[in-house]
């Protein structure tokens, strides 16, 4: 407690009032580079656990046959080549979601593509898929073991290439089936949701999406799969994704990814600058994932696991997921405006909130807004 007391207090007056007036990708690579190589030693990995790992049997619970030690994930985008799979787990994260990882490897959109909002309490994303393809970041991680569940988030390459729809699925498949034959991760999730790649949102279309769920049924495989869906998702659209499913070997969903909505009244107009373009993650996205969390529960919450994401700040807002249907939450912007420590913060938040409420576990909460 005093631990993370201490470091939300540095974070918030010492390290982020320096970090925001840097440039947005440079402070996200040097993180990353900080924790690749805190994740490599024994001893950084334990102090890292010291000062912010929370452990309570209430936040423990299977979830599609795979056991997450707590609730709260690290979504696909901040660890996008798996470099940071060693320290995650000791900044207290139940999960994480690598990628999103392409067949072929993607540059991504030019620079730049990462802009704070601050008054908005959000992030302007525009990478554009970039990675470093599924052949490395598989062979990164081939062998390894991990103590927290690994989730590998597939796309296609942001490319005029990958437009054609065989080519398309054809590169999500190649990104599915390398990591599946290389043994790596604990279940795959289908971003058919990113706002930055070349084309569009093709296989948001429910016959574009049969098409690429019939490649991904050939992967030969036990491990659970996920579709992401996007935060501006209609409830229409929604139906209709949920049909498409209901014909494939889906067992679960991630709502949601980033919203293109800039004139939401969640942001603050005044930020938007002619220059800025993407999808926006944080606050924005909050009320829409929840809509759609609740909307997906209260129609196939018996058949599908959801992860919430979105707009994720506090222990209020994770729970607020849970409560609507989310087995696991998820969290990226909040990370990144409140610090690192906000994971046990938000952790121990839900463990409070299960004893006020009379549930023996996170697994009794889920849906509970709708009994
Ligand atoms: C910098 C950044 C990069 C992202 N890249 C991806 C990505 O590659 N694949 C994906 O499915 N979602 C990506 N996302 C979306 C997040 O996973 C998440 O769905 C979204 O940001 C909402 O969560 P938040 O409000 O906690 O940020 C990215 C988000 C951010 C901020």
């Amino acid at each position: 407690m005093f631990a993370t007391g201490f470091f939300r207090w540095s974070y918030a007056n010492l390290l982020k009032p320096v970090l925001f007036r840097m440039d947005p990708e440079y402070v996200h690579d040097t993180f990353v580079r900080i924790g690749a190589w805190l994740g490599k030693g024994d001893w950084s990995r334990s102090l890292t656990a010291a000062f912010f790992r929370y452990e309570d049997p209430s936040l423990v619970q299977e979830v599609c046959g795979i056991r997450f030690p707590n609730p709260v994930g690290l979504p696909a985008g901040f660890d996008k080549n798996a470099r940071m799979t060693g320290i995650i787990p000791a900044v207290g994260f139940g999960f994480e979601e690598i990628g999103s990882v392409t067949g072929e490897p993607c540059a991504g959109n030019p620079k730049p593509r990462l802009w704070r909002l601050p008054k908005s309490r959000a992030l302007m994303v525009h990478y554009g898929l970039m990675n470093d393809g599924c052949e490395a970041v598989a062979a990164r991680l081939k062998g390894q073991r991990f103590t927290i569940p690994i989730g590998v988030s597939v796309a296609k390459t942001n490319s005029p290439a990958t437009v054609d729809m065989q080519a398309g699925v054809a590169d999500y498949v190649k990104a599915m089936r390398t990591f599946v034959e290389a043994g790596v991760g604990d279940f795959t999730v289908v971003n058919i949701s990113c706002p930055n790649a070349f084309g569009g949102e093709p296989y948001a279309d429910s016959e574009r999406l049969d098409v690429l769920l019939g490649g991904i049924d050939a992967v030969v495989t036990a491990k659970p799969i996920f579709v992401k869906i996007a935060a501006d998702t209609t409830m229409d659209q929604l139906d209709a994704i949920l049909d498409v499913l209901g014909r494939h070997r889906v067992d679960g969903l991630v709502i949601s990814n980033l919203t293109k909505r800039f004139d939401a009244a969640s942001v603050d107009a005044g930020e938007i600058t002619p220059d800025m373009k993407g999808g926006i993650g944080g606050k924005p996205v909050q009320t829409l994932a929840d809509d759609l969390i609740s909307h997906a529960y209260r129609k196939a919450g018996s058949r599908y696991a959801i992860i919430g994401v979105g707009g994720v700040f506090t222990a209020d807002d994770a729970y607020e997921k849970i409560r609507r249907g989310a087995s696991l939450v998820q969290l990226v912007t909040g990370m990144i405006f409140e610090g690192p420590q906000i994971i046990s913060d938000i952790n121990r938040g839900i463990a409070e909130r299960l004893q006020r409420d009379g549930f023996a576990t996170v697994k009794d909460a889920v849906g509970s807004a709708h009994r």
